[in-house]
């Protein structure tokens, strides 16, 4: 078998135009447009390209977007700040504090301080206790593209077998809950699990979130399952995922690197920023997203 590639810029270029039908929408309705507030703090080169990205993805989509860029020597209060100033701007509908943050500030501080109703990297506790709980709310990005990935190939999961490779707080833990709110089988895997390989082979869906090059090897996937490779890890080589690209050889259907998952996170986080406009406005989103 081959595996059917999954598209994911194209799946996300479809995305951004019914987000750009939304925004142009919601302007017409609350006489202005939806804001994306983005702060980078340092001078994290990855990070930079990301937020850059961003703030191009923002514009196109006919969104305001607000970058603020600072020192690397920033203190906490000052990015802390920062925040409120932006929670307390009612031209701003999302807010983004660009992760790893330096090592002299707490992560966990800053990202506490963003008010909930424009968690749109859904963060919070407030964004995490109501996923957990299976109550709307703003879901992180890149598993929320991870899924609708996944329900484009599959349509129903329930009673799916899903391993989640990963536990982080940005990724493998909210997919656990996406996937579980949708009653697939779920299992979350990390560097303390016992024979990884017995339990990927069980997997009817595989979402790979570690950080470790060609991880996933092809004699550990069941054939058929369906590959989600969250991983972009900078190589010799280039930009591979956790994956193995050797599994496209035994997958169903697998995500590339690029051109997978990447794309969907900006694509939901601009989605995202669309959905906090209007409840915040208390306008209802005319466009399905
Ligand atoms: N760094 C890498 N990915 C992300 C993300 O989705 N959100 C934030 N805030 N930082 C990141």
């Amino acid at each position: 078998m081959t595996a059917r590639i999954i598209d994911g810029k194209a799946f996300a270029a479809g995305l951004r135009a019914r987000v750009a039908e939304g925004a142009a929408a919601f302007a017409a309705a609350a006489g202005r447009k939806a804001g994306l507030a983005v702060v980078l703090v340092g001078d994290d080169a990855a990070s930079a390209v990301y937020v850059r990205s961003k703030h191009k993805a923002t514009l196109a989509a006919g969104m305001k977007s607000f970058e603020h860029r600072l020192p690397a020597a920033t203190v906490q209060d000052a990015l802390i700040a920062l925040v409120r100033q932006l929670n307390a701007d009612d031209a701003v509908d999302g807010i983004l504090v660009q992760l790893p943050l330096p090592k002299h500030i707490d992560e966990q501080a800053v990202v506490e301080a963003i008010d909930p109703a424009k968690d749109v990297d859904g963060l919070t506790p407030i964004s995490t206790g109501r996923l957990a709980l299976g109550l709307d709310g703003l879901v992180p990005c890149t598993p929320l593209g991870s899924m609708m990935l996944v329900e484009d190939v599959l349509g129903d999961i329930s009673g799916k077998d899903a391993v989640v490779i990963g536990r982080s707080i940005l990724v493998g833990k909210p997919m656990a809950q996406l996937l579980l709110a949708k009653n697939a089988t779920v299992t979350i895997a990390h560097s303390r699990t016992k024979d990884l390989p017995a339990l990927v082979a069980r997997a009817d869906i595989v979402v790979a979130a570690v950080g470790r090059a060609g991880m996933v090897k092809p004699d550990w996937v069941k054939p058929g399952a369906v590959v989600i490779d969250v991983g972009i890890n900078r190589t010799d080589a280039g930009l591979v995922g956790d994956v193995d690209p050797a599994v496209f050889a035994v997958a169903g259907a697998m995500t590339p690197v690029p051109g997978g998952v990447g794309p969907m996170t900006i694509a939901c986080l601009l989605r995202n920023t669309l959905v906090a406009a209007h409840r915040r406005v208390g306008v209802p989103m005319t466009t399905p997203l």
